[in-house]
């Protein structure tokens, strides 16, 4: 509310339930906008911001479905005026039929209106959602007011996390280390990539996740350089390894790990090398993410230390440096994707990308080498809490990361 204009209310809206086909549905999964806001997880509520308010009570007001019997038999037990109260600290709640003439009765107080529209860098939504549905409605019903953006907003301040929200990515990446220690002594030869896909979300959703916080990618041998393998289905073989990314959530928070493992236990030489070449990579990277380190900056930084790796592979030789497009730098041949993106609420976080990065930020470090020739790709990837001075700290310290520690407990 202190970063809002004089005279403005924000209204933020639920995720609609997503159908499947006849009368199925995708499990709810809340906006992280105003679950951030308010606690609410709950389909359906809205929340509206009025810092200038004429009525002191009407500054916060949450908007929750009003529940009955037939409901609670058939849904289960939802939001009371009480419990909303309890969950987001707001003390007026309507039930959400009233929305329209609470609304309207605000509306000729206010002079602008501040929309919670979708800028994420990477956001490729397709289908209207019940935000975009409001929009278009509020615009034809209030054509004389003015409309603003909520999105830098919360892009900046969802970008710093608070302590509360470290110590729940704590959590989501404690699990998640769980969940990869059960695999070092569950991965043999000839195990399935959906076997290891069973055990953890077993090992996630036994320990309070709901589960992966993302769709998994675990990828034996050539699979792990299709950068977005999803089926999971293949047989990992003897002298393959498995590059799994796979994370538990918590709390509606994610955390989001990589690990690379050779199938039988054992790297080869060739594999070492260039798993050790990823691992320098990341732990230069790492130490990179200080207050003030701009982004695209910090990638181009990263892509000199992996130009250099590659070299010492015998992947690139120095003709392909001097020969290089400076806008495709030929390191890219072996490692397409960004090092690092925000993580929080959403896997692909909102936070600011183009100002300095801040104290209490949470980046991911992922650099990956892939070579289809070899049939083998890389990735490691931990998160990390920039701090006020130093090296950021690193949520995912204790999961197993050195080639020996790997070897070690899959051999036991
Ligand atoms: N697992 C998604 C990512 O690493 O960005
Ligand atoms: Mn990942
Ligand atoms: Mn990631």
């Amino acid at each position: 509310m202190a970063h809002m204009k004089p005279k403005s209310i924000a209204v933020f809206n639920s995720n609609d339930i997503y159908p499947v086909s006849a009368d199925s549905t995708m499990p709810f999964e809340q906006h992280r906008d105003i679950f951030y806001l308010s606690g609410a997880d709950q389909e359906e509520s809205i929340l509206i911001l009025f810092p200038d308010a004429l009525d002191q009570n009407q500054r916060e007001i949450l908007f929750v479905r009003e529940t009955n019997e037939h409901i609670a038999i058939w849904e289960g037990e939802k939001l009371t005026k009480e419990k909303a109260t309890k969950v987001s600290g707001i003390k007026t709640i309507y039930w959400v039929s009233d929305f329209e003439k609470v609304l309207f009765d605000l509306m000729t107080e206010a002079d602008t209106v501040y929309f919670n529209t979708n800028e994420h860098y990477r956001q490729a939504v397709e289908t209207q959602t019940r935000e975009d549905r409001f929009i278009l409605k509020c615009k034809k019903e209030y054509p004389a007011h003015n409309w603003a953006k909520s999105n830098p907003i919360l892009q900046e301040i969802r970008g710093v996390k608070e302590p509360e929200e470290i110590a729940l990515m704590q959590k989501a990446c404690d699990i998640t280390e769980k969940g990869f220690r059960r695999l070092l002594s569950f991965i043999k030869p000839d195990v399935w990539e959906y076997e290891i896909e069973a055990e953890l979300l077993h090992e996630f959703v036994r320990n309070r996740s709901k589960g992966f916080a993302y769709t998994p990618i675990i990828a034996s041998g050539y699979n792990a350089n299709v950068l977005h393998y999803i089926e999971n289905n293949q047989q990992c073989k003897t002298g393959d390894l498995i590059l799994m990314d796979v994370a538990a959530e918590y709390a509606n928070y994610s955390s989001d790990l990589t690990r690379t493992v050779p199938v039988s236990g054992k790297f080869t030489k060739r594999q070492k090398a260039v798993y050790e070449a990823v691992l320098k990579v990341k732990k230069e990277a790492t130490n990179m993410l200080v207050p003030g380190t701009i982004w695209a900056e910090y990638h181009k930084e990263v892509g000199k230390v992996m130009t250099s790796e590659l070299l010492g592979l015998g992947l690139l030789d120095k003709a392909d440096i001097q020969n290089e497009d400076k806008n495709k730098p030929a390191y890219k041949k072996y490692f397409m994707h960004g090092t690092s993106h925000h993580i929080g609420l959403d896997t692909h976080d909102y936070g600011a990308l183009k100002t300095p990065m801040k104290a209490n930020m949470v980046f991911t470090v992922e650099p990956g080498i892939y070579i289809p020739d070899e049939k083998m790709g890389i990735r490691i990837e931990d998160n990390v809490v920039i701090q006020e001075t130093g090296a950021p700290f690193n949520l995912m310290q204790n999961i197993p990361i050195e080639v020996d520690e790997i070897e070690d407990l899959m051999q036991r």
